[in-house]
């Protein structure tokens, strides 16, 4: 069979991959703990079911305009207004299926052959896969692990080149749990206008953060609007609400690009499903119960979070670490495991699958395969059995 040259370098997300395997021999009966799906273990919260579902019943079931029921839009740009601390305009607001066709509408429309794409490493691994399907090229930038793989302005300009034209940024990160600070993200902000590079960030764990370091979007940073370059804030249901099913995701930016994403979801998907927006309008305009949903959520990933590291020190000292601050994964290193069989972290991982039934993510699919994903978005009795699990296959692999 003959394809296009569109799809030359396409490959399905890698994460999703393991998560599917995990799930196949599960199936088949074998005793898997999947630590490997970027999901809350948690059920969409009822106040935003119920608005779902009588939004059907009273037939809200029709197309909308491409960019999102108007309600939905103006309401996202009033959370956003009141995070900025000024008026935005919500016209800017651009509703999709997912964080991830917002992430493709940015990637699409901005960036495109000839075009080098800075993109903060360890990454998610859809940045690169976008970037390519787009025809652009994608650049991993690592921080330095000391500073949990941060990005400074230094390291930026180390990289930066003539063709350069994005800056992708994911805070709090996945895999790493890294939360830039208000300083960190101004300082970056800047050195974007200044070398005229738009920044795409991508918030979608914004809501999932565990100690006082409050997350900033960088386009909603309260500095004057000469210092900030041009922008898209990505953002999203499906992890602050549990509703990564709905696919309902976002995108925030000039009015002017805005219209363009409008333009190209029209060809693509028109709108992102009705009742989904139904939801999210109850998900982003009932405050009161959206915020005792994400503290409540909040509290089991901060408990897991210091579980995690707690034991993952005490069952495998020897195993170093990127302290997670936000998001539900634990990024640890395991080249120090490494012997003459195993000699990178896919087959690690494939191992640990095999022989323990625990499944992870190597960190080829985050540009470094000395390194392993694990999800603590899950109950703290799976995590702590996976985390035994993990160190008596450490020590069987260590005297082979
Ligand atoms: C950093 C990051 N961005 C975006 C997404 C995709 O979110 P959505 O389900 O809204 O497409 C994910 C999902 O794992 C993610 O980890």
């Amino acid at each position: 069979m003959r394809f296009s040259t569109n799809i030359a370098e396409l490959k399905p997300s890698a994460t999703i991959a393991v998560s599917t395997l995990a799930k196949k021999l599960a199936a088949e009966g074998r005793d898997i703990l999947n630590l490997s799906a970027g999901e809350p273990d948690f059920d969409t919260p009822a106040f935003i079911v119920e608005a779902a579902v009588e939004g059907i019943r009273g037939g809200q079931t029709r197309y909308t305009p491409p960019p999102g029921i108007p309600a939905l839009r103006q309401t996202i740009a009033a959370r956003l207004s009141e995070r900025a601390g000024r008026e935005l305009d919500w016209t800017g607001v651009v509703v999709t299926a997912g964080a991830k066709q917002a992430l493709f509408n940015a990637f699409f429309t901005l960036f495109g052959p000839g075009d080098e794409v800075l993109v903060a490493a360890p990454y998610w691994t859809t940045y690169p896969d976008l970037l390519t399907i787009s025809r652009a090229t994608p650049k991993p930038v690592f921080g330095e692990e000391a500073d949990d793989f941060k990005l400074t302005v230094d390291i930026l300009e180390a990289a930066v080149t003539d063709a350069t034209r994005g800056l992708v940024i994911n805070t709090p990160s996945n895999p790493t749990g890294a939360v830039y600070s208000v300083e960190e993200l101004t300082a970056i902000m800047a050195w974007a206008k200044s070398r005229d590079v738009w920044v795409v960030s991508d918030e979608i764990y914004g809501n999932i953060y565990h100690d006082d370091d409050r997350v900033v979007a960088p386009g909603l940073l309260d500095v004057p609007a000469e210092n900030l370059g041009d922008f898209v804030l990505i953002d999203g249901a499906s992890k602050s609400y549990a509703m990564t099913g709905w696919r309902l995701g976002f995108s925030y930016c000039d009015p002017e690009l805005a219209k363009k994403f409008s333009a190209l979801q029209s060809q693509i998907t028109s709108n992102t499903t009705t009742p989904s927006q139904v939801a999210a309008l109850e998900a982003y305009g009932n405050v009161e119960a959206a915020t005792a949903s994400i503290a409540t959520m909040g509290e089991a990933f901060r408990r897991r979070r210091d579980l995690v590291t707690e034991r993952m020190k005490e069952l495998l000292p020897d195993v170093p670490f990127s302290y997670p601050r936000g998001a539900f994964y634990l990024y640890f290193r395991v080249d120090g495991l490494f012997n003459e069989q195993i000699q990178d972290a896919t087959t690690w991982c494939s191992r640990l699958l095999e022989e323990q039934g625990v499944a992870l993510v190597p960190g080829a699919a985050f540009g470094d395969d000395r390194w392993v994903r694990m999800s603590y978005a899950a109950a703290d009795e799976v995590i702590e059995r996976a985390l035994v699990r993990m160190a008596e296959f450490a020590r069987a692999t260590s005297t082979v």
